[in-house]
């Protein structure tokens, strides 16, 4: 790129001005201080409030990953709000990366366009494309059920369905049709260790999965979602609902699936963020802000507006 060797000042048109001296900074020059604020001494927070385009700050280690998922360029509208302005984001293989930002920023909305979960929304609109494993997940024919299967999902609340402990795990094959009883049990049996319930429940897999504690049931999704063997795990505030000690074993969960699954965690949490993940993307207002390695987020963000947010300073 010529802009770098000449340096912005060369650059007439003041969008690509700007756009080039975050990249500029971003990718050469991470810590220079210019950064942490535009050229009016704005915030970039306050020019995003202002409805004006502002890019994110994605540090060089994120984009030397390999990506399991791509997020690229994407936007997405409830009606007329729009709630996701341009997100472009790698997700590493193999990793953990935690979504953070104020409520109602958009990491739920985010984390549902993954799966493609908010298909079921009236009104829903998007623009730019998600790649899983280099294909869109977007393009017209493709299928959304095996997808999903791609990709386990787990809630903040959580949701075992009212069977027994055993039918919880095993729902993602009885849907695919699969009968054998020895695969059934070797799955569920795989899935909760997997989970690490393995232990606290084999002794009562065809009691009710609605009998369990909350951080119980919580493995137990966990168990259902590793079922179906997917290659992403997508959880949206899995320990909000939780007691510090459910919360504690979810956490060592999370570190034993890294490098089986790629993992995307929202949390509001920021010492779990910082405890669990690998890679930390804060998000305002419906876009990506900045997104880097956890220990550099956390310590060293480029952006004086993240370290305001992971400091506890707003949000
Ligand atoms: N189904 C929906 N219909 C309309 N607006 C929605 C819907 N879901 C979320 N929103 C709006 O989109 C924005 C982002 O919400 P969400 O993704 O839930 O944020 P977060 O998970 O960061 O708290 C919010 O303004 C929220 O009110
Ligand atoms: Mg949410």
């Amino acid at each position: 790129m010529d802009f770098m060797k000449e340096g912005v000042g060369s650059l007439v048109n003041p969008i690509l001005a700007r756009h080039a001296r975050d990249m500029n900074l971003a990718r050469v020059n991470p810590m220079n201080q210019e950064m942490k604020s535009d050229r009016r001494g704005e915030s970039r927070l306050e020019a995003i409030a202002a409805g004006k385009p502002v890019e994110a700050v994605i540090h060089e280690r994120v984009l030397q990953a390999e990506p399991a998922v791509e997020i690229q360029d994407f936007s997405l509208w409830y009606g007329k709000k729009q709630a996701l302005h341009g997100v472009t984001m790698p997700i590493p293989k193999g990793e953990v990366t935690a979504l953070v930002g104020p409520s109602g920023c958009g990491k739920s909305t985010l984390l549902r366009s993954v799966n493609r979960m908010n298909d079921l929304i009236d009104g829903l609109t998007v623009s730019g494309d998600i790649l899983l494993g280099g294909e869109s997940i977007l393009a017209p024919g493709v299928d959304v059920i095996a997808l999903r299967k791609r990709m386990g999902m787990v809630f903040q609340k959580p949701n075992p369905f009212p069977m027994s402990i055993f039918e919880n795990v095993v729902y993602p094959l009885r849907i695919d049709g699969v009968r054998d009883r020895q695969t059934l049990r070797e799955v569920c049996e795989h899935s909760l260790r997997g989970a690490a319930l393995w232990d606290e429940v084999r002794d009562r897999l065809h009691e009710s999965g609605l009998s369990l504690s909350g951080g119980q049931q919580q493995r137990l999704c966990i168990a259902r979602a590793i079922a179906s063997d997917p290659e992403v795990l997508l959880l949206d505030e899995p320990c909000s609902a939780l007691d510090p000690l459910a919360t504690n074993k979810i956490e060592d969960l999370i570190q034993d699936l890294r490098g089986e699954y790629t993992i995307l965690i929202v949390t509001h949490n920021m010492q779990q963020a910082a405890r669990i993940s690998d890679y930390t993307a804060f998000m305002y207002l419906g876009r990506l802000i900045e997104y880097g390695e956890t220990s550099q987020i956390f310590t060293k963000p480029h952006l004086k507006e993240t370290e305001d947010y992971v400091t506890g300073r707003f949000g």
